[in-house]
């Protein structure tokens, strides 16, 4: 994010040296939103990233987080997309690489209609972009039409971007 957000996330994020693996540097955003004036300024930038939304999908679990205020600040309904084993049957899932192994994300299969959704999807950060591809799918898979894809922070030394370039094309539009 950029602006106001940035600044917030700037002041407020807390920087651990050789987490989760030694010479890496990790970056957390628990204290942003913590803080009652960062919160609300990486909500609204998250938020105008998501306009012509009509339903936000905010990614398991620090997704949730922020996916929720999102959806308030637009007035949209919230989806979320769930990991492995979480939600009741019947689901639709998608499972996707991870630097080790692989993972699940589910979404129900009944009682919400994705038919036509114009959705956004929310996360914390984009790392690999194997994530936000993942829920992208899926959620294409259940008949939605992802137009936006946000995240509070972008890792700029991975090719998050480029991930969601090749696998998704130009129609989805990415957000940081
Ligand atoms: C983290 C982060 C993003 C994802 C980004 O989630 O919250 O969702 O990794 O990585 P990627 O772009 O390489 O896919 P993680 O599943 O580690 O944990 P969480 O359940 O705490 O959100
Ligand atoms: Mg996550």
């Amino acid at each position: 994010l950029r602006g106001l957000a940035q600044a917030a996330i700037e002041q407020h994020a807390r920087l651990v040296a050789d987490f989760p693996s030694p010479g890496v540097e990790f970056k957390d955003l628990t204290p942003v939103l913590a803080d009652a004036a960062a919160f609300a300024a990486v909500t609204g930038a998250l938020a105008q990233a998501c306009a012509g939304a009509d339903l936000i999908a905010g990614i398991d679990a620090r997704g949730f987080l922020v996916g929720g205020a999102v959806a308030r600040e637009l007035g949209t309904g919230l989806v979320a997309v769930r990991k492995a084993g979480k939600l009741p049957p019947p689901v639709i899932g998608v499972d996707y690489q991870l630097e080790y192994g692989t993972s699940r994300l589910e979404v129900p299969a009944e009682g919400i209609d994705f038919t036509g959704r114009r959705v956004a999807v929310v996360d914390d950060v984009l790392a690999t972009g194997g994530t936000v591809v993942a829920a992208t799918r899926l959620l294409e898979s259940a008949g939605a039409r992802v137009e936006a894809i946000a995240v509070i922070m972008e890792l700029a030394d991975l090719p998050g971007r480029a991930t969601i370039a090749a696998d998704l094309g130009p129609a989805v539009r990415v957000h940081n």
